[in-house]
């Protein structure tokens, strides 16, 4: 899919087909376009189409950058359809210009995704070129060139987010520990700015990253950590993201019931979030040293499984009573943030799928923010907000910390109480964020988001790339703002 941005007027634009926004009015109601429904074109989801005339007439609820993706992945799902090569559109500048080209061009490329590959009858669209006319709706004017860094930052944003999509959609007897390794690797190579380091079994017994090693014991895939990392020449803070990537969570001898188990595929989706985000942010070249380290493995199930009742001594010489195999994220994570912190960050986030008890809690289209930082975590949740994420800040409290106390080891791998099963996850990794880097640490868990079986908004069937856009807008946050 090509973006071009042209400097003629609209009218003087050749293409097979126009878009035409219609703001604050509902469509179904709208007298000047009468002729169109009386002709039936009425689509039904804030569409109506002239065939005759090549326009396409679309419903623009406000100049909030949701509604603009939301505007462009509904032309853009309704005209794949028709054997049409170029569309022409106006402008739609909201409350910033950059952000509006970006949102415009996101709608675009998440409504032409598609996770095909193993269908056998594909549907191609003919689409190939959008020509975004230098008029706006609204007569406002604009600087080009912040036009221009719009669409390349959607570009970048909306890509790297559908390379998240491609590996979380992946099965589980392919996209093992090995074959992660290898994106990683492909990721590096086809990007001079990133470097890529992995580390087997080997290395993890060296580094007594004994949780780490628990959960991989009965899968018949080694384990893998990963380490990605990208320095810019200006570097202005070291951030380091730490990444579940549990290519497939049985539940172990926990085992999940079997309803629960499926789409458990999804489980790699915070280690396939920083992916997408390195590869963002190396497009992008931000000012920033950024690393990932990521845990991947299986928790599967045999006669060599990890117990309930186990003792686990942690990388940092913290002991772990398992009592649910089921909890395994925070165990990989336990170990991941102990080496990360090795590395001296100035911003430490981890992304993981982590609790049921987070879809729970605040429904499958939000993620959760954790830490002991107030202002790091309003920041960022204002910041997730114009991404296009949906996030909510979730608190500590010390009642809650109490339920994860063990009578036999410093800390349980699960909560006493049925209550609360987000942030006591949350709580169990705090435990292994050291006194200096308590404040400089953020968890996201993105349970809820990361895998969801039907098309939501501008997201279709399955995974949504979660942690991507709000992570490397808050990055742009910090730059801008000189944070
Ligand atoms: N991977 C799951 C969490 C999950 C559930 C992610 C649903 C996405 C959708 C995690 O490893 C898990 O199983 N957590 C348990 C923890 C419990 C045993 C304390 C859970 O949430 O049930
Ligand atoms: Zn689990
Ligand atoms: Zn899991």
């Amino acid at each position: 899919m090509k973006f071009e941005f042209s400097l003629k007027k609209i009218e003087e634009i050749s293409a097979d087909f126009e878009l035409v926004f219609i703001q604050n009015k509902n469509i179904k109601n709208l007298k000047e376009y009468k002729n169109f429904f009386d002709l039936n074109n009425y689509t039904g989801e804030g569409l109506c189409i002239d065939l005759n005339s090549k326009k396409l007439f679309i419903e623009l609820k406000s100049l909030d950058y949701e509604d603009i993706r939301k505007s462009f992945y509904e032309a853009y799902k309704y005209l794949e359809k028709l054997n049409i090569k170029t569309i022409k559109t106006p402008s739609i500048i909201g409350e910033c210009v950059v952000r509006s080209f970006s949102a415009l061009v996101e709608g675009i490329i998440f409504a032409s995704y598609k996770f095909d590959k193993y269908k056998s009858e594909k549907k191609q669209s003919n689409i190939k070129k959008i020509i975004i006319a230098k008029n706006d709706i609204n007569n406002k004017k604009f600087n080009h060139d912040e036009a221009k860094i719009g669409i390349s930052r959607g570009e970048i944003l909306a890509n790297a987010t559908n390379f998240t999509k491609n590996i979380v959609n992946e099965f589980p007897e392919f996209y093992t520990p090995l074959q992660m390794a290898e994106d990683a690797k492909n990721l590096a190579k086809a990007n001079k700015n990133i470097s890529c380091k992995i580390y087997d079994e080997k290395f993890l017994i060296k580094e007594k990253m004994n949780a780490f090693l628990a959960v991989n014991r009965s899968s018949v895939h080694p384990p893998r950590l990963i380490h990605l990392s990208y320095k810019h020449k200006n570097a202005k803070k070291r951030i380091v993201f730490v990444g579940k990537g549990l290519t497939y969570d049985s539940g172990g001898l926990s085992l999940k019931p079997s309803d629960y188990m499926v789409t458990m595929k999804a489980d790699k989706s915070g280690a396939a979030a920083a992916m997408g985000i390195i590869k963002a942010v190396a497009e992008l070249e931000l000012e920033f040293e950024v690393h990932c380290i990521l845990g991947v493995t299986e928790n599967m199930i045999g006669g060599n499984s990890y117990k309930p009742d186990d003792i686990l001594i942690s990388r940092e010489g913290i002991s772990i009573e398992v009592r649910n195999t089921d909890a395994e994220g925070r165990l990989v994570l336990a170990d991941c943030l102990s080496f990360a912190q090795d590395l001296k960050p100035d911003l430490l986030i981890d992304l993981a799928t982590l609790t049921g008890a987070c879809v729970v809690g605040l429904g499958e289209y939000t993620s959760a923010i954790m830490g002991n930082n107030e202002n790091l975590q309003n920041d960022f949740y204002l910041s997730s907000k114009k991404s296009g994420e949906y996030t909510t800040i979730l608190h500590f409290n010390p009642y809650l910390r109490e339920l994860i106390k063990s009578n036999i080891a410093d800390v349980c791998n699960v909560s006493s109480s049925r209550y609360g099963g987000a942030i006591t996850a949350g709580l169990f990794l705090d435990k292994f964020i050291r006194k200096e880097y308590k404040d400089k640490w953020l968890h996201l868990d993105i349970a809820g988001p990361a895998y969801i079986e039907k098309n939501w908004g501008y997201t279709n069937f399955g995974a949504s790339g979660a942690g991507v856009r709000m992570c490397v807008n808050f990055l742009i946050y910090l730059l801008r703002n000189n944070k």
